[in-house]
């Protein structure tokens, strides 16, 4: 296993994560903690914004929130000069606390509700991906209700499968999102869009997956969304301003991982663009990639105390930590794997072949299946790495577990950008009819109203 880039081993043979000794980390902010390298993700940020700059640019590089949204990560993105991709009122009205211009905002999502349309149009949401057309017809409602126009992205199926985990595909044509190119729903939609007073139509959208390896299929999808283009033009007299090619590109989790890299995927898809407008004549539209995975994924490391160890003589050592399904469901759900390390051992040799597992009551609930780890004992302080993309967006409560806490490391120095739950928290919002009150704790901490 190879450390991150942003990692190294101090001189107490600690983990250290941008400067930041990792077992001072959890014995400050206790465990599990999840850890986020802040230059990491910034030096991504720029890594998509120069590689467009260089080959397409006219572009803009819109991070995911879905991956992992905080008011402070919301922050970094801007000052990075990102756009945002929020797909819920929950990650748009953080956006807008956080200060986040609106109209560097494209709202997507398969069912938004009408509560979530008002909102967006409130806000001066730039951007509104029309994935159905009760939403369309909604949407123009809204809008002339306001006296306004609503700019909108139309959300295709290009029917391009991604060779990746078949929950993460989302291009293939069988898909709850976007309407289909080769059904000719997705024209029909369009075509009409054009016709209704309350919509701008500036373009199309899809989103062919997640982890990606194989960027090829990038370039299938580029070249459908012009075949389709193409045929719009001549159907409706239309051409669109942005083309949209969505995120997916795959990030290292696991040792063997390799994914091409942010200039060589730029440059696929910059490319296949530049190409198809040209051939077809067509004006070169505003690119836009919304990459969430490959911004933040590798850029989070979650720590954990080691609790029990459990050898079951000739079958498995279970070690078990303080965190688990409910702060990293992704092996359970897609059976990811992951690799980390003790992290107040960093330097010994690992030699003791363990599972890793959680706490919460469930089977499933691994972390990392056979790995070799250094001399484990209770207290120790396990790193798992790659964690920073749908954990913490995807975590819960589980069996009441309170979410972990996350700090924000550079140069040797920790913020804390989300405290962690407390139990208090966990019943703030519980309600307790009153028939079923306990009198005696009525006058002291039962009375919930
Ligand atoms: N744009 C759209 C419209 C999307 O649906 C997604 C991800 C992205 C961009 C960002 O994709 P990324 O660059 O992060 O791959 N929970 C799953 C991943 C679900 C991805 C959903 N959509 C996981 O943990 O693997």
């Amino acid at each position: 296993m190879k450390l991150r880039e942003n990692m190294r081993i101090n001189a107490a043979g600690h983990l250290e994560i941008a400067g930041c000794d990792t077992v001072d980390l959890a014995r400050e902010y206790g465990t599990p903690l999840y850890v986020l390298d802040e230059e990491m993700v910034r030096y991504q940020c720029r890594a998509y914004r120069e590689a467009l700059a260089e080959y397409y640019p006219d572009s803009m590089v819109v991070f995911a929130a879905k991956a992992l949204m905080t008011m402070a990560i919301t922050r970094i993105i801007d000052e990075e000069g990102l756009g945002l991709d929020v797909v819920s009122g929950g990650e748009l009205y953080t956006a807008y606390k956080a200060g986040f211009p609106m109209e560097k905002i494209i709202f997507h999502g398969n069912n938004k509700s009408p509560e979530e349309l008002q909102m967006a149009l409130e806000y001066g949401v730039g951007i509104i991906v029309v994935d159905n057309l009760l939403e369309l017809e909604r949407l123009n409602k809204m809008a002339l209700q306001k006296g306004r126009k609503a700019s909108v992205l139309f959300r295709l199926t290009p029917g391009v499968e991604a060779h990746t985990h078949s929950y993460t595909q989302t291009g293939q044509q069988d898909s709850k999102f976007g309407l289909g190119i080769r059904d000719g729903v997705a024209r029909e939609a369009i075509t009409h869009a054009l016709t209704l007073p309350g919509i701008e139509v500036k373009g199309v959208h899809c989103h062919i997956g997640s982890q990606i390896f194989d960027i090829e299929p990038y370039k299938l999808a580029v070249n459908v969304m012009f075949d389709f283009l193409e045929e719009l033009r001549t159907a409706a007299g239309f051409e669109a301003e942005i083309l949209d090619m969505g995120g997916g590109l795959g990030i290292v989790y696991h040792e063997g991982d390799q994914p091409a890299t942010i200039e060589e995927c730029v440059q696929l898809i910059a490319g296949a663009a530049r190409e198809e407008a040209e051939r077809r004549n067509y004006p070169l539209p505003k690119l836009v990639l919304e990459p969430g995975r490959s911004l933040v994924g590798e850029a989070g490391t979650t720590l954990y105390t080691v609790g029990s160890i459990k050898e079951i003589p000739g079958i498995r050592c279970y070690l078990a930590v303080d965190g688990g399904m409910a702060d990293n469901p992704r092996v359970a759900l897609y059976q990811a794997e992951y690799e980390g390390l003790i992290a107040n051992k960093a330097n010994r040799k690992r030699e003791k072949l363990v599972t890793i597992t959680g706490k919460c009551c469930e089977s499933g609930d691994m972390l990392i299946w056979d790995i070799l780890v250094a001399d484990p004992e209770p207290g120790d302080i396990l790193a798992i790495f790659s964690t920073g993309a749908y954990n913490y967006s995807m975590a819960s409560n589980y069996n009441r577990l309170p979410r972990p806490a996350m700090v924000l490391v550079q140069k040797g120095q920790a913020d804390l950008i989300v405290a962690r739950e407390t139990y208090e928290d966990l019943i703030a919002l519980d309600r307790v009819p009153a028939r079923l009150r306990l009198q005696q704790f009525s006058a002291v901490s039962g009375d919930r109203p």
